[in-house]
């Protein structure tokens, strides 16, 4: 079964209306059974769809898909300036653009997909996202400044989320050190949005930063494994389209992008502490298999983490685990 015909059959139906398999048939010029098949793998992806007899196919929940002309259509103008590409199911937008980046993959490369078979997180962790209701991509970024350009990418990515989200009209979203998005659900703070950077390079001169980023959209039921997932739906009560909230994204990444590129860290540091999760309270921490309380007390410039726990000690980079 080719994933091509699934995602053109979920095309035909993602209007809501019922379809007869014959008249997707027709228009495909392929038998009844092969439009049977697309709807079984589609059902296999996680997609629901009635199945009734006379009527045809129909989707539960109606699903966006992302499509190239319609992304550029809403980025406008500086949709010129992006190598955009979308694709149905790969295993991992990051893998697909560090293994691109150093076979020449031009700077602002973009990659989406509908189906990530093996998403990526950080400290070797799993991403789960699921068809049409998240929004799973990556962006190659080429650098000339080497380490010191790099040192508040992750933060910086981080604030553009951020200030994506207030677009959205999320005013709640918080920044747990380095940057897992956060946003409030009654009492609790819960995981919006995932970042995963990984660099390739010279350090001291050229480097290319992959930043994947995945975000849950309209999910209203999580796989129970997930430590406390909410999406955009559940928060505001609206579902969100993927093409807009693409465009918003890389649209304010890039602007942090060049922000970062001119004057380095600096001007989005009080921005990302303003939105600190936790600043300057306690919270539990494991460092080397050893699990204490300390107080976040800030992030600086360079993006480290300063802690107290008796001591005040900086934390680089990936060096710790948050506990419940
Ligand atoms: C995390 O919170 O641990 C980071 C999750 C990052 C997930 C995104 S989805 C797009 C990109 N491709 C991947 O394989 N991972 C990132």
């Amino acid at each position: 079964m080719q994933h091509n015909l699934v995602f053109k059959v979920l095309d035909v139906l993602s209007d809501g209306k019922f379809h007869s398999g014959e008249s997707i048939a027709k228009t495909f010029d392929i038998s009844r059974v092969s439009i049977w098949n697309a709807i079984k793998k589609a059902e296999e992806f996680g997609v629901e769809i009635y199945s009734v007899r006379g009527r045809g196919y129909k989707l539960i929940q109606p699903i966006m898909l992302l499509k190239k002309p319609s992304i550029e259509q809403v980025m406008g103008e500086i949709h010129h300036w992006f190598n955009l590409e979308i694709f149905d199911v790969m295993d991992s937008t990051n893998s697909y653009l560090m293994e691109k980046a150093s076979l020449g993959h031009p700077h602002a490369s973009v990659a989406a997909t509908h189906i990530q078979t093996k998403g990526r997180g950080r400290r070797g962790r799993s991403w789960q996202s699921a068809l049409g209701e998240s929004l799973t991509f990556s962006l190659l970024w080429r650098f000339n400044g080497g380490a010191a350009t790099l040192s508040g990418l992750s933060l910086a990515v981080g604030v553009a989320i951020i200030r994506s989200l207030h677009r959205f009209g999320v005013l709640s979203a918080q920044l747990k050190w380095p940057n897992d998005v956060l946003v409030q659900d009654g009492p609790q703070y819960k995981k919006l949005a995932g970042i995963l950077i990984e660099l390739q390079g010279d350090m001291e001169g050229q480097s290319t930063a992959v930043i994947g980023i995945g975000i849950n959209l309209n999910q209203v039921v999580f796989s129970e494994n997930l430590p406390n997932p909410v999406s955009l739906r559940q928060i505001t009560g609206k579902s969100f389209d993927g093409k807009n909230c693409a465009q918003e994204l890389i649209g304010k990444l890039s602007n942090r992008y060049y922000e970062l590129k001119e004057n380095g860290f600096n001007n989005l540091h009080s921005s990302y502490l303003e939105h600190l999760y936790k600043k300057g309270d306690a919270v539990r921490l494991k460092k080397n298999a050893a699990a204490f309380i300390a107080t976040i007390d800030t992030v600086t410039a360079q993006g480290e983490l300063i802690i107290t726990h008796g001591i005040t000690e900086s934390i680089q980079f990936g060096e710790i685990e948050w506990l419940k």
